[in-house]
């Protein structure tokens, strides 16, 4: 095992020993390839570089306390790919060729899988990008499809702690007939400027709301959001978020405790109804939500006053890791041990 600050992880880049990549060409994929190296060679004219073709995906691999290593639901992680990459007319990446690269650099890279209980984990980046000349915007003729990993810690650097969000109005992330739904590198790219605002204003992300009528809530920077009222757990239901696996899963969560769940829109005046609220995601896993602020309509909206994550989340939060390091059943089946 390497000897890292384990607990002290940033959710950031760290070098592991290999990385796994593949060329799809000529209408076909090529074999899986080992790399020690950090880099790629890429065409000046790629169009994942022009683009913005490429997608991308993001789960986790837990250490459990028997030593054995979990992955959470990856097929989910598979079909999302294949269907961003569809979404920006890429090569799709079949789902056995997908498990073959993720299993493939866990393995190679086992001694960076942060142990039980340090609150970190190993982040695996699937990447797939048009590596295949164009000037003309075209699909390319070649992808590239690449996984890494890397150890983090929590993405939202204060773990379980509740934080901050600003309401964004001035700029949107994704519009309901774009691209929104899927994983690809230009809605991030568009998220910057208000994520950039948020953070220079002393806050942890930026809530977007729907860029057609800017009314009701979207996502929450790179996380799904939910509120919490009545005993029930409310998210948005829109067409221009990601589908967020770990917010499916906090849904069966929910019900599973006899709580209630709902998907669909929340208008922004909700938020003064809600008991709870916070982000969810793989990197935020379940983020707690202590103050939402919308300079523009001068509302403050607060909740965790005792500065502690409300007990829905911390319940739903608790049951969701206990799952993924193999403290708890894996009643649902979202568990798969790497071999
Ligand atoms: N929304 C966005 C924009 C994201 O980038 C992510 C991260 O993957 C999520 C939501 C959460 O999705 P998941 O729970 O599948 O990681
Ligand atoms: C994830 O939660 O896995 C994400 O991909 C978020 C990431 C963009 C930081």
């Amino acid at each position: 095992m390497e000897t890292l600050d384990w607990k002290n992880l940033p959710f950031g880049y760290l070098k592991t020993d290999y990385n796994v990549r593949c060329v799809h060409k000529d209408g076909k994929w090529g074999k899986l390839e080992v790399s020690a190296s950090e880099y790629i060679d890429i065409h000046i004219a790629a169009t994942g570089l022009h683009y913005g073709q490429e997608a991308f995906e993001g789960m986790k691999a837990y250490m459990g306390k028997d030593g054995k290593i979990r992955l959470f639901r990856w097929e989910e992680n598979a079909k999302r790919f294949c269907s961003s990459a569809d979404g920006v007319k890429m090569a799709v990446v079949p789902v056995e060729m997908f498990r073959e690269a993720i299993f493939k650099v866990i393995n190679l890279n086992r001694k960076f899988i942060p142990p039980y209980g340090s609150g970190a984990t190993l982040y695996i980046r699937p990447l797939l990008f048009g590596s295949g000349a164009e000037v003309g915007v075209k699909p390319a003729s070649e992808y590239t499809f690449l996984v890494f990993v890397t150890p983090v810690g929590p993405y939202f650097k204060e773990g379980i702690k509740p934080v901050n969000m600003l309401i964004c109005r001035d700029f949107d992330r994704a519009a309901p007939l774009g691209t929104g739904i899927y994983k690809v590198g230009g809605n991030y790219a568009a998220s910057m400027r208000a994520i950039t605002a948020a953070r220079n204003g002393g806050y942890s992300n930026t809530i977007f709301l729907d860029a057609k009528e800017k009314k009701y809530i979207d996502e929450c920077g790179p996380a799904n959001f939910f509120g919490i009222k009545d005993n029930t757990y409310i998210t948005p239901k829109s067409e221009s978020i990601l589908n967020s696996i770990t917010n499916m899963s906090l849904i069966d969560i929910a019900r599973s405790f006899g709580m209630k769940a709902e998907r669909r829109p929340i208008a922004v005046e909700e938020l003064a109804e809600f008991t709870e609220t916070g982000a969810c995601g793989t990197a935020a896993v379940i983020t707690p939500i202590a103050k939402i602020v919308d300079p523009d309509m001068n509302m403050i909206y607060e909740y965790c006053r005792d500065g502690k994550p409300g007990p829905l989340s911390m319940m739903l939060y608790e049951r969701l890791m206990a799952i993924q390091c193999g403290d708890a059943e894996d009643e649902f089946g979202w568990i798969t041990i790497v071999e």
